[in-house]
C-alpha cells in the first residue's frame, strides 16, 4: 500500500487550469522526483498536499485511507512536512529555538527556559542527521543555505505529541546551494529513507533528480504522466518528457578579446564584509564570481551596486559614485538579486510595472506620463525572449509560479540595455529549457559589447558562460582563473583554497 496516493487532482485559478487530473502515489523509503516546466503546477500540487490550497476536484490517500486536508494542521496530523520553495525559517533565531519552535521548551525553576539542556537537545538531533557540525547557539540566518535546510528537516523529528513526519515534500530544496553542501542535504535525505520516510522532490537540476531518486514523474501543463524508475531514465529524455521537444545541445562559452576596452574596473573597494577588492571586466566578457558557503558573491554585486563603503569602482574609465540602486540604474548598471521576494520584486504589482520600473525615465512621454503601450510592447517581447509564463502583461507577480518570477526579474535586468549586468543566482528556480535560453541571450548580450558579472552556486552554469572566474575566500578574491580548461571539482578546489595555476599567456 502506498504511503500516500493522489488521483485526479485539479486546480485552476480564475479559469487558468494550474493541475488537470494529476494522480502519482508515493512509498514509504522512496525518493519520488516531480519535475516539469516553470508553470507546469508542481507547486500548485504541494500547496493542495499541504492545506494551503483547496482542490477544484480529486482525491488524496494516506496508507490507502482517504483523507480530507483542509488545512495546515490536517497536513501535519497526517504526518506531511514541508519545505516549500521560499524557504519558511524565522531567520533571527538561534538554530535550537527554531528546531523547538512551537514545542515546550525545558524549564528550571520558576519557569526560566533551561538554555543548556536546549542546547544539548538541540546538539542530539542534529548529531541524528549527521550535522554535529552546526552550534546551536548559532542565529540560523547566518548559516548557509544548506544547513538551514538541515536544521529545518531535523526541527520536524523533534516530538511534538503529533508523531514525526513520514513524507517530506521539498520544493527546489537546493536552488542556491553550492555543491558541497548539496552532499550533506542528499546525506539527510539518505537518513530519511533509512528511517523509511517517503520523500517527493522537486527540483529543476535535472542530474540531481537522476541521482537520488527512485521513481520520476513528469508533470507537463498540469498533467502527470505515469511514474518512471529512475534507473534507465536520462537526461534527454526527462527534458524531452518535461517540454514536448528534443533537449536542447549544450554550448559553448563565448571567447573574449582580451584587447576589448574596460568598461568596469575596480579598485580598493571595500564593503559589506569584503575588503579590498580589485578587478577589471572588459566590454563583452562574462565574469562568474565563485565561493562556497557564505563567501560573498551576493556582497560583492551589491557592493558595486551603491555597497561599497571605500574605494573606487570607475564605468568606461571614468571614475563614478554609486551611492543608491537608483544611482546605479542611471550609470547603466543593472542587476538581479539573489532573493527574489525580498529583494527584487513588488509582489503586489503586475509584470509590467516590475519590468519597466527603472526605466520609466526613457519610457515617460513628456517625461511625466506613462507611455503605457510603450511599457507593454516592452514586457511582452521580453517576456517572450525569458520564456515567462503568464496571462499577460497585467499579470500580478505573486500569481506567478516562482520559477517565472526569476525571469521576470531577469526581464527588467536586461531591458534598460545595460552596459555592465550584475547577476546574483539569475536561474536559481528556472526550468532547463528556459535557463538554456537565458544563457543564450545573456552571450548575446555579451556579444553586442555589454560586460556581466555573475555570481552562481551552479559551477557548471559559471563554467559554461564565463571566460574567467573570480574566486572569493574569507572575504576577499583569493584568485582569478580563466575558466578554460577548468572542471566543476577543479573550481570546488580552488574555492576551498587551493591554488590556482598560472593563466596561459
Ligand atoms: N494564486 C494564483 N493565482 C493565479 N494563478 C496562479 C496562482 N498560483 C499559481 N498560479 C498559476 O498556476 C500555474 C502553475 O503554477 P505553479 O506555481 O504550480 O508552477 P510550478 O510547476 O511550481 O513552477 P516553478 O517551477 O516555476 O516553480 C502557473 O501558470 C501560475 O501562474
Ligand atoms: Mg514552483
Amino acid at each position: 500500500m502506498s504511503l500516500l496516493s493522489i488521483a485526479g487532482l485539479s486546480k485552476s485559478y480564475g479559469g487558468v487550469a494550474a493541475l488537470r487530473d494529476a494522480s502519482f502515489d508515493v512509498e514509504a523509503g522512496e525518493v519520488h522526483a516531480l519535475v516539469g516546466e516553470n508553470g507546469a503546477g508542481k507547486s500548485t500540487l504541494i500547496k493542495i498536499l499541504a492545506g494551503a490550497v483547496r482542490a477544484d476536484a480529486g482525491r488524496i490517500a494516506v496508507d490507502g485511507a482517504p483523507v480530507s486536508i483542509l488545512s495546515a494542521r490536517d497536513a501535519h496530523r497526517l504526518g506531511l512536512r514541508f519545505l516549500h520553495q521560499e524557504l519558511n525559517v524565522l531567520p533571527r533565531l538561534s538554530v535550537a529555538e527554531n528546531l523547538f519552535l512551537g514545542r515546550a521548551y525545558p524549564t528550571r525553576i520558576f519557569g526560566l527556559i533551561d538554555w543548556r539542556a536546549l542546547h544539548d537537545r538541540a546538539r542530539a538531533v542534529l548529531a541524528g542527521f549527521g550535522a554535529a557540525n552546526i552550534a546551536p547557539g548559532t542565529i540560523l540566518g547566518r548559516l548557509p543555505t544548506a544547513d538551514q535546510i538541515i536544521v529545518r528537516i531535523a526541527s520536524t523529528f523533534v516530538e511534538d505529541g503529533s508523531g514525526h513526519g513520514r513524507l517530506f515534500v521539498m520544493d527546489e530544496p537546493t536552488a542556491a546551494v553550492s555543491s558541497d553542501e548539496v552532499e550533506r542535504l542528499f546525506g539527510v535525505i539518505a537518513e530519511l529513507k533509512r528511517r523509511d520516510c517517503a520523500i517527493v522532490y522537486v527540483s529543476h537540476q535535472i542530474d540531481e533528480v537522476l541521482r537520488i531518486s527512485d521513481r520520476i514523474t513528469v508533470l507537463r501543463d498540469g498533467v502527470s504522466e505515469a511514474a518512471t524508475p529512475t534507473a534507465g531514465a536520462t537526461r534527454a529524455l526527462l527534458i524531452e518528457r518535461m517540454t514536448g521537444r528534443a533537449a536542447p545541445e549544450a554550448s559553448v562559452a563565448a571567447a573574449t578579446s582580451s584587447r576589448s576596452a574596460v568598461s568596469l574596473a575596480v579598485q580598493g573597494v571595500t564593503g559589506l564584509g569584503l575588503s579590498d577588492l580589485a578587478f577589471e571586466v572588459r566590454e563583452g566578457e562574462i565574469l562568474g564570481v565563485a565561493g562556497v558557503g557564505d563567501a560573498g558573491g551576493d556582497r560583492l554585486l551589491k557592493c558595486l551596486f551603491g555597497g561599497a563603503r571605500t574605494g573606487e569602482i570607475s564605468i568606461a574609465g571614468r571614475s563614478v559614485r554609486i551611492r543608491n540602486p537608483a544611482g546605479a540604474w542611471r550609470r547603466g548598471l543593472a542587476y538581479v538579486p539573489g532573493e527574489r521576494r525580498s529583494e527584487g520584486l513588488f509582489l503586489s504589482h503586475d509584470i509590467a510595472f516590475n519590468v519597466t520600473l527603472p526605466h520609466l525615465g526613457r519610457l515617460a512621454r513628456l517625461g511625466v506620463f506613462l507611455n503605457r503601450p510603450a511599457e507593454r510592447a516592452k514586457t511582452l517581447a521580453l517576456g517572450r525572449r525569458v520564456r515567462l509564463r503568464s496571462s499577460g502583461p497585467r499579470q500580478n507577480v505573486w500569481r506567478l509560479s516562482g520559477g517565472n518570477q526569476q525571469k521576470a526579474m531577469f526581464a527588467r535586468a536586461v531591458a534598460g540595455a545595460p552596459r555592465v549586468l550584475l547577476l546574483d543566482e539569475p536561474t536559481r528556480g528556472v526550468d532547463v529549457a528556459a535557463k538554456f535560453d537565458i544563457h543564450s541571450l545573456l552571450r548575446e548580450i555579451a556579444g553586442a559589447g555589454a560586460s556581466i558579472l555573475i555570481s552562481s552556486s551552479d559551477h557548471e552554469e559559471l563554467l559554461g558562460l564565463c571566460s574567467r572566474i573570480l574566486v572569493l575566500r574569507e572575504g576577499r578574491v583569493s584568485c582569478a582563473t580563466p575558466a578554460s580548461g577548468l572542471t566543476p571539482a577543479g573550481l570546488l578546489a580552488l574555492c576551498y583554497g587551493a591554488r590556482a595555476k598560472e593563466p596561459q599567456p
